[in-house]
């Protein structure tokens, strides 16, 4: 198949836009692969803007009609990287048209349309990818490869914290902040990722959510008129006027794995010090692991079954492409490290890897395997507003 080319559409063009067109730029300049992406039409809602996107990063086409983008002859792949109401409508329509979908995570705002995109994609002629990119984190995946070897024998503790520090009182009401728009806050945006991290790593499913609480801290927020590139909506126009923010700020949570392993989650975009803070911590019987996004080139592991005066913490620099370290034969020489952008490229490598009737190099997350995440967040949710334990049978 080599030579064979993918027609790609974005859908969306901010944040997550410029990490995948980027992507985009230069998967196929560091890895072989089976399908090349053509960057062919961006869409997203504003035509100045989005034309101006297209000519800095290279989309051959602009255009503000995103159905018609999703669903025109050209194009082979459809790539949503809109807020997640929008999710299931842009998803739908693409799989529809017979179109591979790679959607930004979470799958969905609520979990009746993330059903509905799970059903669409069992039905669908092409195949659906969700943007868990930290998997792709080498180290990540050295994790999960470590893990599924037996080398932490029997998991006995899962703890995962993803802490940021930008949504205080004077970030505006962006639809971070907008229940009915992004569906939960730091639950959804942040703790999405290290429950998928640790399902990933662990290869568990959380059985029970035990406890949970969610707390709105910053209750009002002023209202965002436009502008503002970052995602603290730094540099914004804003209106003397506030609105009710309707999401958590920080959400706490307890779950038991099916295993019997328990897990502590924590989320939130107020731990005042923690920029991007994605952790998390893995005990067993015969060892443990620790990561931090903030090191990501690093894998801490602590191996239990040394003598005893030998044991202590190590850290490998996971970025020896000699020693199959995940993904590190497709960069640099060894410790010339890999940054946030990699995880993306990376995740680009293998969707199109896949699209082209190859082996990703670590499992990535479709549609059905992100709605195991989305019924987490629901159990989450439940167990706060109810404050009673959610087992995830009831969550279906
Ligand atoms: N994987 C990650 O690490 C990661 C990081 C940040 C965001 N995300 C996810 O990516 C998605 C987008 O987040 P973002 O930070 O890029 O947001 P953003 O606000 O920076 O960009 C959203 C884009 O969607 C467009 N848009 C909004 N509503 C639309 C609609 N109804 N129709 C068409 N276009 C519309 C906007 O014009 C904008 O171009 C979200 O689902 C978010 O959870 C993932």
């Amino acid at each position: 198949m080599p030579g064979e080319t993918c027609n790609v559409a974005l859908i969306g063009s901010k944040f997550m836009g410029r990490a995948h067109s980027n992507a985009y730029l230069k998967v196929a300049k560091f890895f072989d692969l089976p399908v090349a992406p053509v960057m062919h039409t961006v869409a997203a809602r504003n035509a100045e803007d989005v034309a101006a996107f297209a000519k800095r990063w290279g989309w051959q086409n602009a255009s503000t009609d995103w159905r018609a983008t999703a669903t025109s002859d050209e194009i082979d792949l459809v790539d949503v990287v809109t807020p997640n109401n929008v999710h299931c409508e842009h998803t739908l329509a693409a799989l529809e048209a017979g179109k591979h979908v790679a959607c930004e995570k979470p799958l969905a705002a609520t979990l009746d349309d993330a059903r509905q995109m799970v059903a669409a994609a069992k039905n669908a002629k092409g195949k659906s990818f969700v943007w868990y990119n930290y998997r792709r984190c080498p180290a990540v995946a050295l994790a999960h490869q470590i893990c599924k070897d037996g080398k932490l024998g029997r998991i006995y503790q899962i703890r995962g914290c993803y802490l940021q520090d930008w949504a205080g009182p004077d970030t505006p009401l962006m639809w971070r902040f907008q229940g009915e728009v992004a569906g939960s806050g730091a639950l959804g945006d942040l703790c999405a990722h290290t429950i998928d991290t640790a399902r990933f790593i662990t290869g568990d499913e959380v059985s029970e959510v035990v406890g949970a609480t969610m707390e709105t801290v910053i209750k009002e927020r002023v209202i965002l008129e436009g502008g503002g590139g970052e995602i603290s909506g730094r540099g914004a126009q804003t209106a003397q006027k506030t609105g009710a923010s309707t999401v958590d700020d920080i959400v706490l949570f307890v779950a038991k794995m099916q295993s019997g392993a328990l897990a502590t989650f924590e989320a939130t975009r107020l731990s005042t010090g923690y920029k991007n803070s994605n952790r998390i911590e893995i005990h067993g019987e015969k060892g443990a692991i620790r990561f931090n996004f903030e090191r990501m080139n690093e894998l801490d592991w602590y191996d239990a079954t040394l003598p005893e005066n030998l044991q202590g913490w190590s850290t490998i620099n996971v970025t020896n492409g000699n020693a199959n370290h995940p993904y590190a034969g497709a960069w640099w020489p060894v410790a010339h490290v890999l940054g946030y952008e990699h995880s993306f490229i990376n995740e680009t490598a293998d969707i199109l890897s896949v699209i082209g009737g190859q082996d990703p190099v670590v499992p990535l997350p479709d549609f059905a395997d992100a709605y195991e995440v989305q019924r987490v967040l629901a159990a989450v949710t439940a167990s706060s507003e109810q404050h009673t334990p959610i087992p995830l049978s009831e969550i279906q």
